[in-house]
């Protein structure tokens, strides 16, 4: 029996490799954009892992915050989600790979009812954290962490960063409605949905804010109230000749803000600090 899921998962991993060359960042499949499912599939959206608490004897529990990859030996989540860990990084690990959060390391294989599987997850230990420098406790602005692990990541098909650019991206995300993924309170899977960012001056009228607003943050509208974790990735897609290319990060997800059945998601906007975020994977 065990050797017949290890031929299938080998056969499956083989397959993909050859049949589809993945880009350097991004994996993009044209044909899971567009539909209406709130869950992705174990190849979807594959640089969404989890944070995790790393207890006594490497004990895992929940954050509830998202990481994003970016690069092989960094990801990215909120300030707020790492703050408590600054003086013991020890005390939180990274798991990557994952898909139902109720899998562990400990899952070599996970499979679907049709006996379909796929690698477990992996999890990875932290070299550092690093807060971004005006990450604001009182207005929330630049919420916003780089960790870096201990080992770089071995890419697989379900482990895949995200590209940090887009080649040509647009002035204004108003009025856009950008795809966004991460985990979330209602589901043990890896959930997803697309945001409508309205300006500003409006958002800050709908959450009836007594402070100014956040410099670097904005809103977007999910269809549903669906609860995301914090770091939730909003997206970007790089079109290149009229063919949607790859996935780039746009902001994270900072907040999210629940009022007379309305949700409205709070992004941290990533793209004024990219140059800080590239500075500090070049100098590691
Ligand atoms: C997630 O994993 C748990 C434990 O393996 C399993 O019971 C559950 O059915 C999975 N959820 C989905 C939606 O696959």
């Amino acid at each position: 029996m065990e050797m017949f899921v290890k031929l299938v998962v080998l056969t499956f991993v083989i397959g993909l490799g050859t049949v589809q060359a993945l880009p350097e960042c991004g994996v993009l499949d044209e044909r899971l954009l567009h539909n209406t499912y709130t869950t992705t599939y174990p190849n979807e959206y594959p640089w969404v892992g989890l944070l995790m608490n790393q207890g006594q004897g490497g004990r895992l529990t929940h954050t509830r915050c998202n990481v994003i990859i970016i690069h092989e030996l960094h990801v990215l989540t909120t300030a707020t989600c790492v703050r408590k860990f600054q003086k013991q990084q020890r005390n939180a690990a990274v798991l990557l790979g994952i898909r139902n959060e109720s899998h562990t390391p400990e899952n070599e294989y996970v499979c679907n009812e049709k006996g379909f599987c796929v690698p477990g997850p992996v999890l990875f230990q932290l070299a550092d954290i690093k807060i971004n420098p005006l990450a604001d406790k009182d207005t929330g602005d630049n919420d916003l962490a780089i960790l870096k692990l201990t080992e770089s990541i071995n890419y697989t098909p379900y482990i895949q960063p995200i590209c940090l650019q887009g080649d040509t991206e647009p002035d204004s995300l108003t009025g856009r409605n950008l795809p966004f993924s991460g985990f979330d309170h209602s589901n043990y899977l890896r959930g997803k949905g697309k945001a409508f960012i309205v300006s500003r001056q409006h958002c800050n009228t709908l959450t009836s804010s007594k402070t100014p607003w956040p410099q670097n943050q904005f809103c977007g509208f999910p269809p549903k109230t669906t609860r995301f974790y914090e770091a939730t990735a909003l997206m970007g897609i790089n079109v290149v000749k009229d063919v949607p290319e790859n996935f780039y990060l746009v902001a994270i997800l900072a907040k999210m803000y629940l009022s007379g059945g309305v949700t409205t998601m709070i992004y941290q906007d990533l793209r004024p600090w990219r140059d800080w975020i590239k500075e500090n994977i070049n100098s590691s």
